[in-house]
C-alpha cells in the first residue's frame, strides 16, 4: 500500500490512524453488525458519536454551554449566506476582504444588508491581512465577519482582529483546529471540514448562544435558520462525516490538544519558510507578517521551473503542490494530519532541485 504526502488544499490528508480505525470499524460499528454509515442517525450510536463530536469540539477551544455546536451540511459556502440571512437581515455588517472566500462572503452579505468593507487587499492580489488599526469597523455593525486563514494566498491572521465590542465571525475553514482562540472575541466560527477535521460533507459551525439570541427568527426559510439546527438534528447529518470528526478531534487531543498541534504546526511551517527564504531560488508570495502556517505559498524563478517542480516532486509522492490558479507557483498545505516528516521530505526536495536548477 502507498501512503503519498499529499500537499493539496483541501480535502487534504486524515491521520493514518483515523483512517485505520475507519477501516476497522466500517463493516461492524462495535458489534452492532452494521456500519455507522448504515445505523439511524436517531439510534445510540450516532447519537453518541455526535455528542462527543460536540463536547470534543468545546473542550478543545476551552469554551463550554455557551457555545453551539453544529454539523451542517452545504459547504463553508453555504453559511457565506446563512450568516448574513441570520444576523446580517437589514442590518450593517463589517467585512474585511482578504483573499477570494473572503470576497465570496461578502458577495452574499450584500444581498441581505449594507456591507461595509472594513479593508481589502484585493488591489495588491491579496498578499497580505491588515493589523490592528489598518481597518474601519462600521458603528452599529452586526458582526465583523474575517477569514483567519486565506487558504489561496497563504495568509493569515496572527490573532484576532480587535472589533471592539462587535462580535467577531469567522470563516476558519482553512485553519480550524491548528490553534486556540480568543473565544470570548467570537460570535460565530465556521469551517469546511475537509481541510483540517474530516471529510467533505460536513460543515462545523460553533455559535455563542448569546450572539444567536440576535438572530432574526421570522420569515426564514426553516433549513436556513441557526436555531432549527441547536441541540437537536432536525434532519438527517453526514453520518459518517462526523464519525469522522470525532475521530479527528480525539486525535487532536491526542496531539496535546490545540497548543500541542500549533506547537507542531509553528515546527513544520518554520521550516518551509526557512527553506524558501535561504536565498533568492525560492520567493515567498504572501508578506512576511501575514504568512499562513496552513497554506505555504511561493515562486521560483520561472514557470517553467515550476512546472517542473511540481512533477518531479509527483515522482517522489510530494503530491498537490500546484499553486492556485490566481497565485500561480507553488502552495504546500501543510495542515494538521501533514506529517512532519512529509515537509522534511518536502525541504529536502527543495534544496535539491535549488542545488540542480539555482
Ligand atoms: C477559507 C475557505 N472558505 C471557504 C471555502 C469553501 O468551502 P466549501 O467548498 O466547503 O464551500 C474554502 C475552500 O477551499 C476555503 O478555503
Amino acid at each position: 500500500m502507498k501512503r503519498s504526502f499529499n500537499f493539496s488544499a483541501g480535502p487534504s490528508n486524515l491521520p493514518t490512524s483515523v483512517l485505520e480505525q475507519a477501516q476497522a470499524e466500517l463493516l461492524d460499528y462495535k458489534g452492532t453488525g452494521s456500519s455507522i454509515m448504515e445505523l439511524s442517525h436517531r439510534g445510540p450510536e450516532y447519537i453518541e458519536i455526535d455528542a462527543q463530536a460536540q463536547a470534543r469540539i468545546r473542550s478543545l477551544y476551552g469554551v463550554g454551554d455557551e457555545f453551539e455546536v453544529m454539523f451542517l451540511q452545504g459547504g463553508a459556502s453555504l453559511q457565506f449566506m446563512m450568516v448574513p440571512y441570520n444576523f446580517g437581515f437589514g442590518r450593517t455588517m463589517t467585512y474585511l476582504n482578504t483573499g477570494e472566500w473572503a470576497r465570496k462572503a461578502q458577495k452574499e452579505a450584500k444581498l441581505f444588508g449594507t456591507v461595509h468593507e472594513g479593508f481589502s487587499s484585493e488591489s495588491i492580489n491579496y498578499i497580505r491581512v491588515p493589523k490592528n488599526g489598518e481597518f474601519s469597523v462600521a458603528p452599529g455593525s452586526a458582526y465583523l465577519h474575517f477569514t483567519s486563514n486565506n487558504t489561496i494566498f497563504g495568509t493569515r491572521y496572527a490573532a484576532e482582529p480587535d472589533a471592539g465590542a462587535v462580535p467577531l465571525v469567522c470563516d476558519a475553514s482553512s485553519d480550524f483546529l491548528s490553534r486556540p482562540l480568543d473565544m470570548a472575541r467570537y460570535g460565530l466560527i465556521y469551517a469546511g471540514a475537509q481541510k483540517n477535521a474530516g471529510p467533505a460533507g460536513v460543515t462545523i459551525v460553533l455559535v455563542r448562544k448569546d450572539f444567536l439570541a440576535t438572530a432574526r427568527t421570522e420569515g426564514m426559510s426553516t433549513m436556513l435558520a441557526y436555531k432549527t439546527h441547536v441541540g437537536t438534528m432536525f434532519n438527517t447529518p453526514n453520518t459518517f462525516g462526523v464519525y469522522l470528526v470525532n475521530l479527528v478531534a480525539g486525535w487532536v487531543e491526542a496531539q496535546g490538544g490545540l497548543t500541542g498541534i500549533q506547537a507542531l504546526n509553528e515546527r513544520k511551517a518554520g521550516k518551509l519558510y526557512a527553506e524558501i527564504d535561504r536565498d533568492g531560488f525560492y520567493t515567498g508570495t504572501a508578506e512576511t507578517d501575514s504568512r499562513s502556517r496552513m497554506n505555504v505559498t511561493f515562486r521560483l524563478p520561472s514557470e517553467d521551473l515550476e512546472k517542473r517542480f511540481v512533477k518531479e516532486a509527483e515522482a517522489l509522492d510530494l503530491d498537490g503542490l500546484k499553486g492556485h490558479r490566481s497565485v500561480g507557483g507553488i502552495r504546500a498545505s501543510i495542515y494538521n494530519a501533514m506529517p512532519e516528516a512529509g515537509v522534511d521530505a518536502l525541504t529536502a526536495f527543495m534544496a535539491e532541485f535549488r542545488r540542480k536548477n539555482g
